[in-house]
């Protein structure tokens, strides 16, 4: 639904790499809202991926960007303040990569190579992406920077490794930087912490699909799917969340405030008809 939440905004979506991705909606949904945007990702991504395919839909521009390095975060700024006529007013950091997971390496026999990778490429590249904005004021006041991440953050999670190490680091960042930001400029820094999701970066983690399940049932609005984590990043890119900085906001249907739920606890048992009604109907207390 178009309520023109973005009406004259402008912003850089980074993190777009096919139909499945959590940036490909957000693009999609803050077009559809009324923004204008630069889409960016890395040079191989670009090429491979199929980017050029959205750029064409949404009549936008890609700047292709390794967002670990500042020289290509500059260009990313320099060049969507060119095209969108001015300082942006939105930021998405929508960009992962777990190469210790992928080689299923186990938490206590760590790759340190990749796990510099993964920090720089999943967290540090946040800070780096904010910093250089803020020296080029690239970005608008009261403006909105918003990362993904993800619970494990704050709880263990079973194959998620030292991704859960760099999502830790990426709710700092939005903490730190969004002190400073936030006084100097009434810019907000936010994370939001997303149910698993069926994408690219998704299928690296073992056991995506049990975890998935698993997921689903223990919370009571079920997953968030891309799509509705798109609305909510386009809610706090509008004027609707001014006050709203330095928190990871969740966005799992209740997951993180649940021990356990009755459909979690029945996948250990035959069904859930012990705990019906005689109408059929299940009781949830
Ligand atoms: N899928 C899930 O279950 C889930 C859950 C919670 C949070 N998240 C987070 O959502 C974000 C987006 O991931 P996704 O699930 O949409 O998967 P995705 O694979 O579609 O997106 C990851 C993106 O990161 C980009 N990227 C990797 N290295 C980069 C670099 N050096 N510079 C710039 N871009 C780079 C990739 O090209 C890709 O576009 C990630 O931060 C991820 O951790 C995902």
């Amino acid at each position: 639904m178009n309520y023109n939440l973005l009406k004259g905004k402008k912003g850089v979506i980074f993190g777009a790499l096919n139909e499945q991705s959590i940036a490909w909606k957000v693009a999609e949904k803050a077009v559809e809202q009324g923004a204008i945007i630069t889409l960016t990702n890395t040079p191989i991504a670009v090429r491979m991926g199929e980017v050029d395919e959205l750029s064409k839909k949404l009549n936008c521009e890609i700047i292709p960007a390794d967002a670990t390095s500042v020289e290509d975060l500059q260009e990313v700024f320099r060049r969507s303040m060119e095209v969108l006529g001015g300082p942006v007013d939105f930021v998405l950091h929508s960009i992962g990569m777990l190469p210790n997971v992928r080689k299923r390496r186990t938490y206590d026999d760590l790759d340190y190579d990749m796990l510099d990778k993964t920090l720089d490429i999943s967290a540090v590249s946040f800070h780096k992406m904010i910093q250089v904005a803020k020296k080029m004021n690239a970005v608008a006041e009261y403006g909105s920077i918003v990362a993904l991440s993800y619970v494990a953050a704050q709880r263990t999670f079973f194959g998620y490794n030292d991704m859960a190490d760099a999502k830790a680091l990426l709710e700092s960042i939005a903490r730190s930087f969004g002190y400073i930001y936030g006084r100097e400029k009434n810019v907000r820094i936010n994370t939001i912490s997303q149910s698993p999701t069926p994408t690219t970066a998704g299928s690296g983690v073992k056991g995506m699909d049990k975890l998935m399940d698993f997921a689903d049932r223990m919370s009571p609005l079920g997953n968030a799917s891309a799509d509705e984590c798109a609305d909510y990043c386009v809610m706090m890119f509008s004027d609707f969340t001014r006050k709203v900085t330095m928190q990871n906001l969740f966005h799992d249907g209740g997951f993180s405030s649940v021990g356990m739920s009755l459909r979690a606890m029945a996948t250990y048992q035959k069904g859930l008809e012990e705990y019906m009604d005689a109408e059929g109907n299940i009781i949830y207390g």
